[in-house]
């Protein structure tokens, strides 16, 4: 079993993008600039969003973090985005997820302006990523297809077995894996909460792509040796031995599946870091599109 080490590749990618930067400011031209807009108080979103804020000081990138009461009207949030979209300072923005009950994602995330969703969350950007058109793409599954394309493993043929159907990681990661390039052109099958039989199915997979939420869902017995496993949950459980309070949990029992797999990302320290990475990437490409 070889790990796909996120940790590393994510600061080999970060190295990279530190370079790009350091070259972009030698030459006079603008250094691209992320603002997150973080809304209330979500223990998990403020974890996340502070995370991605460091990772853009780490390589050089301007980074702006609006943090906003949980008691903001949707209009007064909407109004923000407007404010950012039309601020030609700003290259690319997200609105951290999820938004307090009264306001409305999906209104939010179509008010972004599309040349700035560096998140790709914007049904535009969803579009053009199904029609195989440069977009940005959804940062979580971007970095699922950096960590496979840095460890060459091949996708061509492989039946790949996606768990969950969220319109952030299930839905355009089967998209993504099945279309007509690298990596990609697997044979997918998108697996969700009604399927039925679901162990005969994942037992199948060449590549297994669990995105569901569910900590330890996927045991030994659901999965075939020589499988490639790619662990997208991440749930805490509160946990006193920790000096965070809670321990990290992935959708997969990875002790269970580790003398099986043939490749498995672990929790934390897999797709996570990966995920950031592939924001700042599309911060620049964004910055780069201007
Ligand atoms: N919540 C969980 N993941 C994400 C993400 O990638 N972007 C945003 N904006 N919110 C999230």
């Amino acid at each position: 079993m070889q790990i796909l080490d996120g940790k590393e590749t994510s600061r080999l990618i970060k190295q990279e993008i530190t370079e790009e930067i350091a070259a972009l400011r030698e030459k006079g031209a603008k250094v691209p600039h992320l603002v997150a807009v973080l809304v209330g108080n979500n223990g998990a979103s403020i974890t996340y969003v502070d995370a991605k804020v460091a990772a853009c000081e780490k390589v050089g990138m301007k980074s702006t973090l609006v943090k906003l009461s949980d008691t903001i009207s949707e209009d007064e949030l909407l109004q923000k985005v407007k404010e950012l979209n039309e601020d030609d300072d700003v290259d690319g923005f997200i609105v951290q997820l999820p938004l307090p009950k009264h306001i409305n994602e999906k209104k939010v995330t179509e008010a972004i302006a599309p040349a700035k969703d560096v998140d790709g969350f914007h049904p535009w950007n969803i579009g053009k990523m199904m029609l195989n058109l440069p977009t940005f793409l959804p940062a979580t599954p971007y970095g699922i297809l950096q960590l496979i394309e840095r460890y060459n493993i091949e996708t061509t043929g492989k039946h790949c077995v996606v768990v969950g159907r969220s319109s952030i990681v299930g839905s355009p990661i089967a998209n993504l894996m099945s279309r007509n390039s690298y990596p990609g052109n697997s044979t997918v099958t998108l697996t969700h909460s009604r399927t039925v039989n679901l162990a005969e199915i994942t037992r199948t997979a060449d590549i297994l792509i669990v995105a569901l939420g569910k900590p330890e869902f996927i045991t030994g017995d659901m999965v075939k040796e020589g499988v490639v496993i790619v662990d997208v949950g991440i749930t805490r459980k509160p946990d006193k031995s920790k000096k965070s309070g809670y321990k990290l949990y992935g959708d997969v029992n990875f002790e269970q599946v580790k003398d099986k797999a043939a490749f498995i990302t672990p929790v934390p320290g897999g797709v996570g870091p990966m995920t950031i990475v592939s924001l700042l990437k599309n911060t620049i490409l964004a910055a780069k599109g201007k």
